[in-house]
């Protein structure tokens, strides 16, 4: 198959059997972090870049801002290379140290934001920064991942239709919640074209977008401290939330028993899955979508010194490869 863009190279028909996982069910795990940008952000990226593309804000020349905790920011420079922009990313000390170099390498400048905002997080911190770089210079164009609808319709018809064709009918979806624009766009798909499809996104404890207090937190990806404005409650999908300390532990679980280091956000997910468990029948076939894999995370995620250091209330690091499976 051939590509003209490196941003092309999507790849969406790729899943993982998660054999045993639950006992009786059928677990599939959608791997989006094997594109050139490593995380399901590409199809953002390319996305939000277009619909402003497409508005006129955007020219051959122009300069992008945006903010991201790494995966939205790598994608960007990917794509931003290819396509002749310049490029800023707005990240906070949670994004790993080697996206930021990954950003750099490919062109971008990075400013890491380093004071927390009222609710412990750096969200607030990361947008006031790019309010006050708008006003200084009219000419950047922020892509705001947060209230950019076309991130949405991005995962509508590219994500969440490439589950359904490539699983064929699932009784349960489970989707990470960010900025929610995965979350939000296999929301609207699964209502219109398998509303049989049980929907559940899946949170860190200590984000605001559930409406839960807000709580530091120190794995990038999911969660926020000022919800997003993508994110509609509409009753047709259930929430759950999960801790750091048991992400951490089903993550190495993973990549203990499937050989698979995945990212953080996906042992939260899967973390939900093994917590909604009980209400999942035998048989069942259940769709999980993995944003990205973990080679990023070996000095955060899978450190035992960084966990200690962050963790009080773990259960010991020799019992966190130790989850029970329900
Ligand atoms: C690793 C990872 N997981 C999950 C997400 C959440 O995706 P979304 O912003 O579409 O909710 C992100 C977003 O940056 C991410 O980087």
């Amino acid at each position: 198959m051939i590509f003209e863009r490196t941003s092309d190279v999507v790849i969406d028909d790729i899943f993982l059997r998660l054999a045993g996982f639950l006992p009786g069910r059928e677990v599939f795990l959608k791997l989006e972090g094997l594109n050139p940008a490593g995380s399901v952000k590409l199809k953002t990226a390319v996305a939000l870049l277009e619909s402003l593309e497409r508005s006129g804000a955007l020219r051959m020349g122009s300069r992008v801002i945006e903010s991201s905790s790494g995966n939205l920011g790598v994608a960007l420079a990917v794509a931003c290379a290819a396509k002749g922009y310049a490029l800023t990313v707005v990240t906070d000390p949670n994004a790993a140290r080697h996206s930021i170099r990954v950003m750099e390498s490919l062109g971008a400048d990075v400013v890491v934001v380093t004071t927390r905002d009222a609710q412990g997080g750096y969200l607030h911190t990361r947008i006031n920064y790019i309010h006050q770089c708008l006003e200084r210079n009219p000419k950047l164009v922020w892509l705001n991942q947060y209230a950019n609808s076309a991130a949405v319709a991005a995962h509508r018809d590219r994500t969440a239709a490439a589950v359904h064709q490539g699983l064929g009918t699932v009784d349960a979806l489970f989707v990470g919640a960010g900025t929610t624009g995965t979350l939000m766009g296999c929301v609207e798909y699964f209502t219109e074209h398998s509303p049989g499809t049980r929907v559940v996104a899946v949170d860190a404890m200590g984000s605001v977008t559930f409406g839960a207090p807000a709580a530091p937190r120190f794995i990038p990806g999911l969660g926020t401290s000022r919800r997003p404005e993508l994110f509609v409650d509409n009753g047709t999908f259930e929430k759950t939330l999960i801790s750091e300390p048991d992400t951490v532990a089903m993550c190495r679980r993973v990549a203990e028993t499937y050989g698979l280091l995945v990212g953080g956000s996906t042992g939260t997910v899967l973390a939900g899955v093994q917590q909604l468990a009980p209400t999942l029948p035998a048989g069942a076939r259940v769709a999980v979508i993995s944003p990205d894999m973990g080679d990023k995370y070996v000095d955060t995620v899978y450190s035992d010194a960084w966990v200690t250091e962050r963790y009080t209330d773990i259960p010991q690091l020799a019992d966190l490869d130790q989850i029970t499976t329900t």
